[in-house]
């Protein structure tokens, strides 16, 4: 089938790759000159691991290629994806102005059939305000009075996909959700994703969008709720990793996302959480369970920070050692991280911070300033008050700890992602903290 994807950030690019890695033919468009350029050199401007190479294996049996232009890619596709941004406004609403100008220019190249799909999370009756858009929009020829001479449907099928692990969990998804309102667009998505043998859900655009809404808030309420339990394990001596493994085991609950730690951050969580709360407001109900989610979220971050300033005493002036500052492994995304907060609130303490991350160490620069970026996690350590570990990079499992102890001026540890092995830092000698450990507070 022939594909355009309008926006190549990271669902886009994800979704482009592997639709032609399954056989596809993809045009993936991006406003950002400077992207296109990189993306037709063979580079993936995020990282993001196994992309690249997938990414230039389809572009050697030519079934991938790039533009900067909607007009091209609309001539030479049926199917229009868009994984556009949206980013939040101020009053917690997502501001659709790249979809509803992508609608419209669309709209302008039309010229046979086109199903144009919401691809990147979009609040709930989107979908309608496209149609309309592309309706308002069609050319002259193309209308007789109210009626549209030219067939198109608007489809939703929102994407899963976690950063870190883009590729596996798109060509191995749980299931795919179709939000469809004719049969023409299901049968078009249906043919697109039967490669992927999954079970697919088909319902009409509103259940659709709210199926990712709802997927991710609760997520977010998972992470939340075990945040909470682990305040509670913390004041009364019971370790919330038994506690987390104890509940997971039954299969109506799982153990995924029941990580206590600093608090969920990226680009999709809280901005998803606001918008739904949000929705919610608009449409005269008062979301407060996830409110409350969001105040839990934020609470773990700067209970992090009062720990430390507990055990250290004053923080004005200690050197503070920052293992981490992407919102999760394997990523180069800071965005919304909860570590970028965290080390901003050390420093209007007036804190001295050394930082290291294994990739987003360059992301970290632009937005961070007045601290010392260390090439390794050693010099990350060197003269500390104490150590932070905030995102939990395999590499740091394997550090000699013996020669972190020695570059220490106080040997003392806190380990926002319950990620090291606490028995054995306690043996060796260091103060170690976690979260929800029974031995924080
Ligand atoms: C999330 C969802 O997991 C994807 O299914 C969804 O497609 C995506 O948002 C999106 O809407 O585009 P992502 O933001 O890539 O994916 O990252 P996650 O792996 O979900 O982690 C989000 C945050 O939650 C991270 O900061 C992570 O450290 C935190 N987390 C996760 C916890 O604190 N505890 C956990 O148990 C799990």
């Amino acid at each position: 089938m022939n594909i355009a994807i309008i926006g190549s950030g990271y669902v886009g690019l994800v979704t482009g790759v592997c639709l032609a890695h399954i056989g596809h033919h993809v045009i993936c468009v991006d406003n950002n000159p400077q992207k296109i350029k990189k993306l037709k050199g063979g580079q993936v401007p995020i990282y993001e691991p196994g992309l690249q190479e997938l990414m230039r294996a389809c572009v050697k049996k030519k079934r991938l290629k790039f533009t900067g232009s909607i007009k091209e890619a609309c001539q030479q596709s049926s199917v229009i994806f868009l994984a556009l941004p949206t980013p939040p406004k101020s009053n917690g609403d997502a501001d659709l102005t790249y979809i509803e100008n992508a609608s419209r220019e669309i709209a302008l190249n039309m010229d046979s059939y086109k199903l144009i799909v919401e691809k990147s999370t979009v609040p709930a009756q989107t979908g309608k305000k496209i149609q309309r858009t592309i309706q308002l929009n069609l050319p002259r020829k193309f209308k007789k009075g109210n009626k549209i001479l030219l067939g198109f449907d608007v489809a939703s099928n929102p994407e899963f996909l976690k950063e870190g692990s883009a590729v596996h969990d798109f060509m191995n998804p749980d299931r795919v959700v179709l939000g469809v309102e004719s049969k023409k667009a299901e049968k078009i998505l249906r043919e697109i994703y039967k490669p992927l043998k999954t079970k697919m859900v088909v319902t009409n655009i509103a259940s659709s969008e709210i199926i990712k809404h709802a997927s991710n808030s609760f997520l977010t309420t998972k992470i939340s709720f075990i945040n909470a339990v682990a305040q509670i394990c913390d004041r009364v001596g019971a370790d919330v990793l038994k506690v987390a493994e104890g509940m997971g085991l039954d299969k109506r609950i799982g153990r995924q996302f029941l990580d206590a730690g600093i608090g969920y951050g990226g680009s999709c969580f809280p901005k998803d959480v606001d918008s739904f709360i949000h929705l919610g407001e608009k449409n005269g109900y008062d979301f407060a369970l996830l409110k409350e989610v969001r105040r839990i979220n934020d609470w773990q971050r700067r209970w992090f920070v009062r720990l430390i300033e507990e055990k250290l005493w004053n923080i004005k002036d200690k050197t503070i050692g920052v293992w981490g500052i992407a919102f999760k492994p394997n990523t180069d995304d800071i965005r919304n991280a909860a570590a970028i907060e965290i080390v901003r609130m050390l420093q209007a303490e007036r804190a001295r911070v050394r930082l290291y991350d294994p990739k987003a160490m360059d992301n970290a620069r632009h937005v961070l300033k007045g601290v010392t970026f260390c090439d390794d996690p050693y010099a990350a350590t060197q003269g500390c008050d104490c150590l932070l570990l905030l995102t939990e990079w395999q590499e740091f499992k394997d550090v000699d700890f013996i020669q972190v102890h020695e570059a220490m001026r106080q040997a003392v540890i806190f380990d926002g992602r319950n990620f090291l092995d606490a028995e054995h830092l306690r043996r060796m000698g260091f103060e170690y903290f976690a979260i929800g450990r029974g031995r924080s507070v």
